[in-house]
């Protein structure tokens, strides 16, 4: 197999096969975000192709190497579904649901992720890039040092890091702190989560930082500096200004609202269905709104659009059956013939439909109890051209450091959320334009190719201060 100068390793592919057996692109941002690195550097994307015991070749798919690292029945289920799933994802998203720890998952957390650091290893030529993706793989920037110290190794954590008096509930606690101190960029969503990491570190390994660096002691007495930094996810807000700008989504956002029956306003949420999301705290503020006569259902229209996510794990289907349940009983108080209060939709749709909904929401609705980043609060103030819509955001969602003009909530708080979305839909259209004209700034200025572009240049001056520094040494020899 020929190797790539930039190799991308993460959980899963950018791509999904379709029933027909064709490969597609996925729909998320990374791909897209990635993809003129990936061209320039000849590069390939280590990854899981979604389905069990899929055991396949390397191939190309436009312009990348996409390298399938194949994981059995069993895999997905311990190290998937149980270990990156319902230990780590509850235990990072501050035990809003409680975490398990299970032996037995940690076990195969560890050699399927060493798969996936021999996977990369081989895929990469001598002195080039890794960039390893989310807490799933958290073990891989050791693995993958110790495997080739030749190269320089990025890590990404798209979720939140959790305090200390959490994280150090985790029995792996320092395994997975070295795993990712193997890294020579540690990049997190919020400077909280820097923060609660370094903290980690420093309680445990009693390493020296300084501002960002970690000095980490190495095997032949030398120390390595680890840089621990914030560097906030972002969307390609171009490709959906392009979308809104298209003369059939616009169309197709008046027929959404239509299809509803013209209602003055309509609120929407767009989540995978996660308790991590707030739904059900949304759902309990639109209900006793209803419930207060503050609204009523022919005016104002709730879209609750909860896309499918992680089914066989016990917590998300008792999730949904809550969320199903508060659906049917608040729709059954409320509707009438004509008109719903609630619209809700256990599906996922394409991104042109998705447009077309910000299109038609006059309020969105992001109340996340804890959310890495949130990036469909960025997508809605992208897709409004308009200047239009108000946003209403969790201060416990990544993009509330950056998105300062949106009305901030906190969704424990149901009182203040029912004013606040109260608030949002009498927002005089002057006040609305002079808020998402300053959101929109803040996104289209920090797009997603900002964000690649900023943590690649910091592995980049990690890179050549590693080359000069070598230089030195033989110079001196
Ligand atoms: C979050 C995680 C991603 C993950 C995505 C979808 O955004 O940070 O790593 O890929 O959820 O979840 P899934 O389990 O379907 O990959």
């Amino acid at each position: 197999m020929s190797t790539a100068e930039f190799v991308v390793v993460a959980n899963r592919l950018p791509v999904d096969r379709g029933a027909d057996g064709e490969w597609n692109r996925s729909p998320g941002g990374l791909v897209a975000a990635l993809e003129p690195v990936m061209q320039r550097a000849d590069g390939a994307w280590v990854g899981w192709a979604g389905q069990p015991d899929l055991d396949i070749e390397p191939f190309e798919f436009d312009g990348m190497l996409l390298v399938p690292v194949p994981l059995s029945a069993e895999d997905i289920e311990l190290y998937y579904e149980g270990m990156s799933n319902d230990t780590f994802w509850p235990l990072y998203h501050d035990v809003i649901s409680p975490p398990r720890y299970r032996r037995v998952w940690w076990e195969a957390y560890v050699a399927v992720n060493r798969r996936f650091a021999e996977a990369a290893a081989t895929a990469v030529s001598d002195g080039g890039t890794v960039w390893v993706q989310d807490y799933q793989l958290q073990l891989v920037p050791q693995m993958l040092r110790e495997l080739r110290p030749d190269l320089t190794i990025g890590y990404f954590h798209h979720i939140p890091f959790p305090a200390y008096g959490l994280y150090s509930q985790l029995p792996w606690r320092r395994q997975v702190l070295e795993g990712l101190m193997g890294a020579d960029v540690i990049g997190f969503q919020r400077v909280a989560d820097a923060g609660n990491f370094t903290r980690s570190i420093r309680r445990l390994f009693h390493y020296e930082t300084r501002a960002s660096g970690i000095s980490v002691p190495q095997a032949d007495g030398t120390t390595r500096v680890a840089l621990a930094k914030a560097f906030p996810i972002s969307i390609d807000a171009d490709a959906y200004i392009e979308l809104a700008q298209r003369p059939d989504v616009q169309a197709r956002a008046l027929e959404i609202r239509e299809s509803l029956g013209n209602p003055k306003k309509i609120l929407l949420g767009v989540d995978r269905l996660d308790y991590t999301k707030g739904i059900r705290h949304r759902m309990k503020a639109f209900g006793e709104l209803l419930q207060d006569g503050r609204i009523n259902v022919e005016d104002v229209t709730l879209v609750q659009v909860a896309s499918p996510s992680r089914e066989r794990v016990d917590a998300y289907m008792q999730l949904r059956d809550e969320i199903e349940l508060t659906v049917g009983r608040i729709n059954g108080d409320y509707d009438t013939m004509g008109h719903t209060a609630i619209r809700y939709l256990h599906q996922g749709y394409p991104r042109e439909e998705m447009v077309a909904l910000y299109l038609a929401a006059d309020v969105m609705l992001v109340t996340a109890l804890r959310d890495g980043m949130n990036l469909v609060a960025k997508e809605y103030v992208a897709a409004r051209i308009d200047n239009r819509g108000t946003l209403v955001l969790s201060e416990f969602a990544g993009a509330a450091d950056e998105l300062g003009m949106a009305l901030r909530i906190n969704p424990h708080d149901i009182g203040a959320l029912k004013n606040t979305i109260m608030r949002a839909i009498e927002m005089p259209g002057a006040e609305q334009g002079r808020r998402m004209r300053a959101l929109r700034r803040k996104v289209i200025e920090n797009d997603v190719d900002a964000w690649s572009r900023s943590f690649l240049s910091a592995l980049a001056s990690v890179r050549s201060r590693r080359t000069d520094a070598k230089g030195t040494t033989k110079g001196s020899a």
